[in-house]
């Protein structure tokens, strides 16, 4: 059978990655994670202290930049440039500092390249802000997932590495905050695509929600 593209966007913490890589598992597809793109950006950008305000820098040094994501029995390894970063690109820094970069243009446009050369031959399951509409607006399945705010921070501090750092309320927090710069930004903002479906999850459980677009995607595998 023929294998299609699915793409999942949404807010912080709304329970995208799990679901995405669960639903590439049960279809033998690949999971590409684009959020973990634009965290090793800012944390290599970060690590050379060239601001996302340092524009012209920063364009200058993107052709450097190699970002290496390498699925795992139990996640994915991110290697930037030969350096394995799959935790720093999960901490407070990189949450505090990632939408700011995600809004230069030109990293975008490089970054949406790469994720739509990946899903060139299709079976690819990819999740962010902006698949559904910018960079698979061809991809068969279109979902767009949410959760109530207090269940998003619930998800989100449960794969956090410094829980110990962070109260559940400065997370809240955060993630307003950074939903707030998704939605507003002018370059491909955060929405849902008009041809999404909208998938509420705040009282489903991963096996539910990850079944629920298995049948979506019937129709066509
Ligand atoms: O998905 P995750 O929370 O790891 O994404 C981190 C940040 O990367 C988002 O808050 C957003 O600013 C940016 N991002 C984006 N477009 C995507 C994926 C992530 O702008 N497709």
């Amino acid at each position: 059978t023929d294998r299609i593209n699915i793409a999942i966007d949404g807010p912080a913490g709304a329970g995208k990655s799990t679901i995405a890589r669960r639903v590439a598992e049960r279809l033998s597809y690949v999971y590409v994670d684009t959020g973990a793109m634009y965290r090793a950006a800012t944390w290599y950008f970060g690590q050379r202290g060239i601001e996302p305000e340092d524009e012209e820098k920063l364009l200058q040094m993107l052709p450097d930049l190699v970002i290496e994501l390498i699925p795992e029995p139990d996640g994915q390894r991110v290697v930037i440039n030969g350096q394995d970063a799959t935790d720093e690109i999960r901490s407070i820094k990189v949450n505090a500092k990632v939408s700011r970069y995600a809004q230069v243009e030109g990293l975008r446009s490089r970054l949406v390249a790469l994720q739509r050369q990946m899903a060139l031959r299709k079976g690819v399951v990819m999740d962010g802000r902006d698949i559904g509409t910018t960079v698979l607006p061809d991809a068969e399945v279109k979902v767009f997932m949410t959760a109530s705010v207090e269940e998003r921070a619930r998800r989100r501090f449960n794969e956090m590495k410094e829980q110990d750092q962070i109260t559940m309320e400065q997370l809240i927090q955060d993630m307003a905050r950074r939903d707030r710069l998704d939605q507003e930004r002018k370059i491909s903002p955060l929405r849902q695509a008009e041809d999404a479906v909208l998938l509420d999850t705040t009282n489903l459980n991963l096996e539910e929600v990850v079944n629920v677009i298995i049948s979506m995607c019937r129709s066509f595998v």
